[in-house]
C-alpha cells in the first residue's frame, strides 16, 4: 500500500514522549513490510545540522492561511528503502528550543504553527506524485488534516479516493485554541459547529480528526473502550461513542532494534533472557553513575517519565514516603511540571543514599535505568498504551503498573496467570495501593527463583511491530471492525 503518515514528532528526528517512538517505528515497520511510506513532520531546530542530506522538494509554493500567503518549503530525505521523510521547513515556526512550549507553558502561536503544518500536509497528500492511498494522522497536531481533505473532496472537484485514519495517542491533549483561530484554516464556517471543529466555542483540532477521519484508532484495546466513557473521555466520549463503529484499539509495538539489551551502545554490559548475568552489572554501574551506595542486594526501583499528573507521580511520591523505610533505592529520570520536578528533587535531598533524581531528557540514561532497575514503577492515572513498561519487560525490570489502558493490556499479574506472570498490577488510584504493590515486589525480590521466572517471562514476551502492522493494514483497507465493547 501507499501510506502517508503525518505527525508532530518522529523518532529519531524529534520526540517528547512515546508519540515520536511510535510513529518512527510504525513508519520503518511498514516500509520493511514492503509498503511505500511517506512521513510529514516539522523541521525542528538542529535537524538541518543533524540530517545533512536534505533535498528540497519541487519548485517554490505557497499555502493560503487566513489572509496570508505563506511560503511552503519541504525538505525530503530517504533514510531507508520504501521510506521518505517530508520535513516542513519554516524556521519561524519550528526552529525553537522546544517542540510545543517552554518553561511549563505552550508557545502562544501553536494554533498558527500547526494549522500551517496541517495545510502543508493536506497539500502533500493530494499532490505527491506517488499518490498516497491512505493518510494516517497522529494526535491533535495533525487533527485538521482529515477535515481539510474532506473539504477538498467535496468542494474542490477532487475525486480520487483517499482514506483518512486518525490515531489518538492521548485524548488529554486536544489542541484547543480560541474560536477565532479557525479563520486560519480558510474552511467555511459550517465546519465550526457541534459536529465539527467547535468545542464549547473553541477550535478543537483533535475533535476535528475524530469527527472527520474515515477510521479512528487508539493505541491499546482497553483505552479504546475507556475513552468512550465519561471518566476517560475528556469531554469527547459522546462523539467517540457515536463513532464507536469506526474505532479500533491496536497495542503499540516496540522497535527491538533500538530497545535491545545486547549490542546497545548506551549499556555498559550486554545481557539477554538466556544470559541474564549482565543485568546485575548494569545495576551496579547505574548505582555508581547516580552516586547511590553500590549494592547488589538492595532492591532498585526506577522510572523514566514525563512529570505530569497522567503518570501518577503523586502516587509515586506518596508510596515512597511510606516504603523508603524498607531500605529500597529509587531512581527517576524525568521532566515536566516544575512542581513535580521540585518535589522529586526534594525527595532526593532528604534521602540522598536511597533516591537519585535526574531532571532532563536523556535517552542514554533512560536505557541504563531500564537495564539497571529490578522493578519499574508506572502507576499512571490513565495510559493510552505506554511504552516504558514494554521496554522494562524486555530489559528485565519487572513493571509495577496501575491496571489501566495499555498497561493492563500488556502486563500479566500473577493473579491472572501464575505461570506467565510478568509484573505486578494494582487498581485503586491511591498511594497505599502502590505501596502495597511495592511490598509485593519486595516479597518477590526475596524469592530469587520466582523473580527469575518473572524476568524471563517478561524478557521473552514479544511486542514486536508485526502484529501492530497487520492491525493497521486492516484499518487502512477498511477491513477492521470496532473492538468489542464489553467492560
Ligand atoms: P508518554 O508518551 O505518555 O510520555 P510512553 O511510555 O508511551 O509515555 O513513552 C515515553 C517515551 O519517552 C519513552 O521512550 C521514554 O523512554 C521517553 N522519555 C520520557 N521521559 C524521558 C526523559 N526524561 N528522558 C529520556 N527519555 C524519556
Ligand atoms: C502517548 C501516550 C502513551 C503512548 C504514546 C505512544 O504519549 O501517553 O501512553 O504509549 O502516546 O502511542
Amino acid at each position: 500500500m501507499k501510506i502517508l503518515l503525518v505527525s508532530g514528532e518522529v523518532h529519531p528526528y524529534s520526540k517528547t514522549g512515546g508519540l515520536g517512538d511510535m510513529v518512527g517505528a510504525l513508519a520503518r515497520a511498514l516500509a520493511a513490510a514492503g509498503h511505500q511510506v511517506g512521513v510529514v513532520t516539522p523541521l525542528y531546530a538542529g535537524l538541518r545540522a543533524k540530517v545533512p542530506d536534505l533535498q528540497p522538494l519541487g519548485p517554490a509554493a505557497e499555502v493560503v492561511m487566513g489572509w496570508r500567503r505563506v511560503p511552503m518549503v519541504v525538505q525530503t530525505l530517504s533514510p531507508e528503502p520504501g521510506l521518505t521523510m517530508y520535513f516542513v521547513d519554516h524556521p519561524g515556526y519550528f526552529e525553537r528550543p522546544a517542540l510545543y512550549g517552554e518553561h511549563g507553558g505552550d508557545y502562544p502561536d501553536n494554533a498558527e504553527r500547526f494549522v500551517f503544518f496541517s495545510l502543508v500536509a493536506a497539500r502533500l497528500a493530494v499532490e505527491l506524485p506517488w499518490r498516497p492511498e491512505v493518510v494516517h494522522v497522529h494526535d491533535w497536531q495533525a487533527g485538521l488534516v482529515p477535515i481539510l481533505l474532506q473539504h477538498q473532496r467535496l468542494h474542490a472537484g477532487w475525486r480520487r479516493s483517499l482514506r483518512t485514519v486518525m490515531t489518538i495517542h492521548n485524548l488529554a491533549y486536544q489542541g484547543l485554541f480560541p474560536g477565532w483561530d479557525f479563520a486560519l484554516t480558510n474552511l467555511p464556517a459550517d465546519y465550526f459547529n457541534l459536529h465539527g471543529v467547535e468545542f464549547y466555542g473553541q477550535m478543537n483540532c483533535l475533535k476535528a480528526g475524530i469527527a472527520f477521519a474515515d477510521a479512528i484508532t487508539t493505541v491499546s484495546p482497553r483505552y479504546a473502550r475507556e475513552i468512550t466513557t465519561p471518566e476517560y473521555g475528556c469531554g469527547l466520549d459522546a462523539l467517540l461513542r457515536a463513532r464507536a463503529g469506526a474505532l479500533t484499539g491496536i497495542l503499540n509495538g516496540v522497535d527491538y532494534e533500538e530497545w535491545k539489551t545486547s549490542g546497545n551502545r548506551y549499556l555498559p554490559c550486554a545481557y539477554s533472557a538466556r544470559q541474564p548475568a549482565g543485568k546485575g552489572k548494569n545495576k551496579l554501574a547505574l548505582q555508581q553513575e547516580l552516586d547511590l551506595p553500590v549494592g547488589a542486594d538492595t532492591p532498585l526501583f526506577g522510572s523514566v517519565t514525563r512529570l505530569t499528573d497522567q503518570k501518577g507521580v503523586d502516587l509515586t511520591l506518596g508510596a515512597l514516603e511510606e516504603m523508603l523505610g524498607t531500605g529500597l533505592q529509587y531512581v527517576l529520570l524525568g521532566s515536566g511540571s516544575p512542581v513535580w520536578e521540585e518535589a522529586f528533587r526534594d525527595l532526593a535531598r532528604r534521602f540522598p543514599r536511597q533516591v537519585a533524581v535526574r531532571i532532563g531528557f536523556d535517552p542514554g540514561l533512560s536505557h541504563r535505568i531500564e537495564a539497571g532497575s529490578d522493578f519499574y514503577l508506572m502507576p499512571s492515572k490513565f495510559e493510552p498504551c505506554g511504552l516504558n513498561q514494554l521496554y522494562s519487560l524486555r530489559y528485565g525490570a519487572v513493571p509495577i503498573v496501575r491496571a489501566t489502558g495499555g498497561l493492563d493490556d500488556s502486563v500479566v499479574d500473577i493473579a491472572a496467570d501464575a505461570e506467565h506472570a510478568t509484573g505486578i498490577k494494582f487498581t485503586e488510584y491511591a498511594p497505599w495501593a502502590l505501596a502495597k504493590a511495592i511490598r509485593k515486589a519486595l516479597a518477590l525480590y526475596a524469592e530469587p527463583a520466582l523473580l527469575k521466572e518473572y524476568r524471563r517471562n517478561g524478557m521473552l514476551a514479544d511486542f514486536s511491530w508485526d502484529r501492530a502492522v497487520a492491525g493497521y493494514l486492516r484499518v487502512y483497507t477498511g477491513a477492521a471492525g470496532a473492538p468489542s465493547f464489553h467492560p
